[in-house]
């Protein structure tokens, strides 16, 4: 998505060398089919998971290495990009640890609510850390993923990390103190307008259309407000001014989500799902307090 010629000058993986995501999930393969798409070439990269069935699959779906028994390739590991739940950061780290872990490898993490000191002091090494938080759309290229630094990361390790999203969306890089926030709102967000989506498209049913035709509407819908408020850089106000017309249908339709309190009914998702984050990556003493939210992950 960039227009960062550089990108093309450095490659993100070096010659000779791999990246290995732990973790081959709904978001590891996510990525992986992202930066295979963004020509990371596939012979660089493998990943390593638990489960013996999602093993078998992601490697028949992305055709690279997918192993339970991962230890063996992490010493040649340029990048390895943690795409684990919160809760199974410790076991990880270890693992790490014990395969033999070059100091200098990056350690790349998209755990929900895990800081980046608290990475470090499982990882109990100086290996240069980045927190990222992404979400799935970066499977289409339009993923948002914001990236942060940890005390042992440089400057150009973060730019590192944030070449590897910009090749699934758009990648910023931002102060750790918003993560919770940006995990509430971006992470957690595809799936706040997937219900909204959802429930624009039954409304279109409700007044007659056929559903696939009303899906269709809403979806390309939004996507082409998403691109006026990307693309103008005006407020969505204004933006909405040039639909409403004086004593039109689109102002009798605001009334009526004013009416419904859609504003703070938002506000209050997204406040909720940020208190959640915060509790996601607490240190073992904290997690009597968080009731198993730990565990939840995302
Ligand atoms: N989903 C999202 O939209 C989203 C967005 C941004 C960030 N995130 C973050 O992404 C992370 C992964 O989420 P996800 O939805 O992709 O989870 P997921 O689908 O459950 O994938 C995690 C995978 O890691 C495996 N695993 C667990 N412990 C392991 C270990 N010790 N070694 C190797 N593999 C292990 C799991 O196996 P088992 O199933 O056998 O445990 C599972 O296959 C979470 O930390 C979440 O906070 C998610």
């Amino acid at each position: 998505m960039s227009t960062d010629s550089s990108k093309a000058a450095v490659p993100v993986i070096g010659e000779g060398m791999t990246l290995g995501v732990i973790g081959a999930g709904v978001m590891g393969r996510t990525l992986i089919r992202g930066m295979i798409a963004s020509g990371i070439p596939q012979d660089r990269l493998w990943a390593g998971d638990k489960n013996g069935s999602a093993c078998d699959e992601a490697g028949n779906l992305l055709k690279i290495p997918v192993e339970a028994e991962y230890q063996a390739r992490v010493p040649s590991a340029d990048v390895i990009l943690l795409c684990v739940k919160p809760g199974d950061a410790p076991a990880v780290m270890a693992a790490l640890r014990n395969a033999g872990l070059r100091r200098e490898t990056l350690l790349i993490s998209i755990l929900a609510g895990v800081a980046t000191d608290r990475l470090e002091s499982l990882l109990g090494t100086e290996n240069p850390v980045v927190r990222a938080m992404p979400n799935t759309p970066a499977i289409v290229g339009e993923g948002m993923t914001v990236v942060c630094r940890g005390r042992y990361a440089s400057k150009a390790d973060l730019d590192r990390a944030k070449r590897i999203f910009d090749g699934v969306g758009i990648c910023l890089p931002i102060d750790e103190i918003h993560f919770n926030a940006i995990t509430a709102l971006s992470g957690s967000g595809p799936a706040y307008q997937y219900l909204i989506m959802e429930a624009l498209a039954d409304a279109g049913v409700r007044v007659g259309l056929p559903r696939h035709l009303a899906l269709t509407l809403v979806a390309q819908t939004a996507l082409g407000a998403a691109k006026m408020v990307l693309d103008t850089g005006r407020h969505p106000a204004s933006l909405r001014d040039d639909v409403t017309t004086p004593a039109g249908c689109t102002i009798g339709g605001l009334l009526m989500l004013e009416d419904g309190r859609i504003r703070s009914v938002l506000a209050r998702a997204v406040e909720e799902a940020t208190k959640i984050a915060a509790h996601l990556g607490a240190a073992p003493s904290k997690i009597s307090e968080t009731a198993g939210a730990q565990r939840a992950g995302h």
